[in-house]
């Protein structure tokens, strides 16, 4: 074949597949390939289209937004196109459309605005006389579905605003289902065993695209807008910031984290400050979009295609893709439990490549029926271990095999299933869903111990690595976590280790020795009890004088303490009561790490002694969560006003009992925007 026809074959070839995708995508909320492998087809294609343009045709799906609408739904039709938007993928691609832009204004600068690009579906609602009359997806950005009666479920859209609103006007917006309702909405699904969404994207597009609304009624959508369509009958603002606040002040719920800037260098700082906190926001966020500020100026600027020229996505990295999982494997965990884990046909997402990803428990894999062989969505978000989403059941070929743990760790000689490392027996106790090793001096176990132990924000022991705390049980150095502390009597013996001279040995056992001054709450989490972690083990050292306080304390004790339930308190009680953890800790008390409870213990989390109450509704998160992040920072959050309540948090339509009892009482009052912004700073401290 000659060079044209074999990029006409390409083409054709490049063509079929993002149809492909575009309708399991748009038509039947159930993609088959990431976000970011999608993109990457397209932008094949627009390459090969730019460099042969006779190529070009029409109906390329490069130049249409999304998929045709479901006729089910009824059409609506957009008389203003519902664009899309162009990407950019680097710090350079985003300065160069910065570049682009200033030079067709022909000017030195101009006013930007950030907003989150939200992972949901794009709506357009159209209201008139201060009525909600329509609302419709996006379509193909000329002709969207009707979703009307869906979209008036939703509780944050207005379905009347203000009578001095514009006669006619349509807004934009992304409606999403929040993170923790996609969870609960999967577990539900789960336990009804019906089919679980891949994302929070194709659970919230799954739920608006009901024929049915009540369905979509009992979904916990929410809605952001984020533009002004159009308006008819009164003059608005001409400033894109002034809109989204106009549209506030109707009753509309415009994302709190927007911003406003008026340099490229802000944009970007903006961006890497959401990189590293979109995992603690309560949505999914797959970029952050860039828009110019002025109207004047966009319609100066214009579309190309079906984007606009005056705005972009500048994506956050990847952080799915899609590969085959060749097999289910079983490590040992730090309790003893047995995780399956996934290993894959290395693939790259945001830059990284993954060649494991974990699969949480045996239930986990049962429900959401990974084989192996099977192509599967793998993703990595922020720092956690990569994991496996889901199977896509549609590529399978029928060669798949189904999981079985018991199978897998069967041992044939002992002829009972076994720990992998240890050969120990196995149990699964009533009521969970993992197996766990019963041998508490497993290997494995003792391992993940150390490694706990040694870790930053623990005892922060420098030096020993994955690498050197095996070759050191292996070796006989060190039996258990206690052992580090008389490291420093086989100093020579220590030179002798692959690796290990002089210098480094003397750092380590320097680094062990600092280590005995940590504080009552990192001791407590390094000893490794199940379910206390962080934040409880702060709030244990803050109740308890020492070790031995804390081991002799009884359950009835432990429950009086607000925040430890029962399964924490049974948990403490056990670990206390297993002799080879008494022993640990009286060579811990002999070394001298034996740490007491500083005043300063409960104070060391940046709201701590604070005390917080929340009235009205937050636009930023629910109320629940906002009690979470008040805790987690070491405040308190109660339902009631009293002479202890520091802060009295003001969010939309408060409660007018705790409005006035603050008032006599002259508690401080914040409002949303403040509350944020101190929740900010402290996490910063
Ligand atoms: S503005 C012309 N703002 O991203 C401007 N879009 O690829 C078009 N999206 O269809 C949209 N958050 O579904 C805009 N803050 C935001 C957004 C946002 C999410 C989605 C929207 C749109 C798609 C564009």
């Amino acid at each position: 074949m000659n060079k044209v026809n074999q990029v006409k074959e390409q083409i054709h070839r490049l063509k079929e597949q993002i149809n492909h995708h575009n309708y399991r995508y748009h038509v039947l909320d159930s993609p088959e390939i990431s976000d970011a492998e999608y993109d990457q087809l397209v932008c094949e294609l627009k390459q090969l289209e730019e460099e042969y343009p006779y190529f070009l045709t029409p109906d390329s799906p490069t130049q249409r937004v999304g998929a045709a609408p479901v006729e089910a739904f009824g059409v609506v039709e957009h008389p203003y196109p519902l664009l899309s938007l162009g990407n950019a993928f680097s710090e350079k691609e985003l300065a160069n459309w910065y570049t682009r832009t200033l030079r067709m204004l022909d000017d030195e600068q101009v006013d930007l605005v950030c907003e989150h690009k939200i992972d949901g579906l794009a709506v357009a609602l159209i209201y008139v006389d201060g009525k909600l009359v329509t609302g419709a997806t996006r379509g193909d950005g000329f002709r969207g579905e009707n979703i009307t009666q869906n979209l008036r479920t939703i509780r944050s859209v207005p379905l009347s605003v203000s009578r001095d609103a514009p006669a006619r006007f349509e807004v934009r917006g992304e409606v999403f289902l929040p993170v923790a309702g996609f969870h609960r909405l999967n577990q539900e699904r789960a336990r009804e065993g019906q089919p679980t969404f891949a994302n929070p994207r194709n659970a919230a597009a799954g739920s608006v695209r009901q024929l049915n609304p009540r369905i979509t009624a009992r979904r916990p959508l929410d809605i952001y807008i984020y533009m002004l369509g159009y308006a008819e009958g009164k003059a608005v603002p001409d400033t894109h910031w002034d809109r989204l606040e106009y549209l506030k002040s109707l009753g509309f719920k415009v994302n709190p984290h927007n911003a406003r800037f008026k340099s490229i260098k802000e944009v970007e700082d903006y961006y890497q400050r959401w990189i590293n906190n979109r995992e603690s926001l309560p949505y999914e966020a797959d970029g952050v979009v860039v828009k110019v500020n002025s109207v004047t100026r966009q319609e100066q600027l214009g579309s190309v295609g079906h984007e606009p020229r005056w705005a972009i996505a500048y994506k956050f990295p990847a952080v799915e893709a899609t590969t085959r999982l060749k097999e289910i494997a079983i490590s040992v965990g730090r309790t003893g439990t047995l995780n399956p884990y996934a290993i894959l046909e290395p693939v790259k997402v945001g830059g990284v490549t993954i060649k494991q990803a974990a699969l949480h428990n045996e239930d986990d894999v049962r429900r959401k029926d990974i084989r192996e062989g099977d192509w599967v969505t793998v993703r990595r978000a922020g720092e956690v271990i990569p994991e496996v989403v889901g199977p896509i059941v549609s590529k399978r070929i029928g060669k798949e095999k189904e999981y079985n743990l018991l199978e897998k760790i069967f041992d044939k000689k002992k002829g009972r299933p076994a720990c992998p490392v240890c050969g120990a027996e196995v149990i699964r106790p009533e009521g969970e869903a993992m197996y766990y090793c019963i041998n508490t001096a497993c290997p494995a176990q003792v391992q993940h111990g150390i490694e706990l132990f040694v870790a930053r924000g623990v005892m922060d022991i420098r030096g020993i690595g994955e690498s050197l705390s095996s070759t050191l049980l292996n070796e006989g150095f060190i039996h258990d976590v206690a052992d580090l502390y008389s490291l420093k009597e086989k100093r020579d013996a220590l030179m002798q280790l692959e690796k290990m001279g002089e210098k480094s040995v003397d750092n380590l056992l320097a680094a062990i020795e600092v280590s005995k001054n940590r504080s009552l709450a990192r001791l407590i989490l390094a000893l490794g009890i199940r379910h206390v972690g962080g934040e409880m083990a702060q709030l244990l050292a803050s109740e308890f004088e020492d070790l031995d306080d804390l081991k002799n304390s009884s359950s009835e004790r432990l429950l009086e303490i607000e925040g430890v339930g029962p399964k924490i308190a049974e948990s403490i009680t056990k670990f206390f009561a297993q002799p080879e953890n008494l022993k640990i800790m009286e060579k811990l008390r002999t070394a001298g790490v034996w740490p007491k409870r500083t005043p300063t213990e409960a104070a060391e989390l940046p709201l701590a002694g604070m005390e917080f109450v929340i009235t009205g509704r937050l636009e930023a998160f629910s109320r629940e969560v906002a009690q979470e992040r008040v805790k987690g920072l070491g405040g308190t959050a109660k339902d009631n006003v009293t002479r202890n309540t520091n802060y009295l948090v003001v969010g939309e339509d408060p409660g007018g009992g705790k409005l006035s009892r603050a008032g006599a009482l002259g508690t401080r009052q914040l409002t949303e925007e403040e509350f944020l912004a101190l929740l900010e700073e402290k996490r910063r401290q």
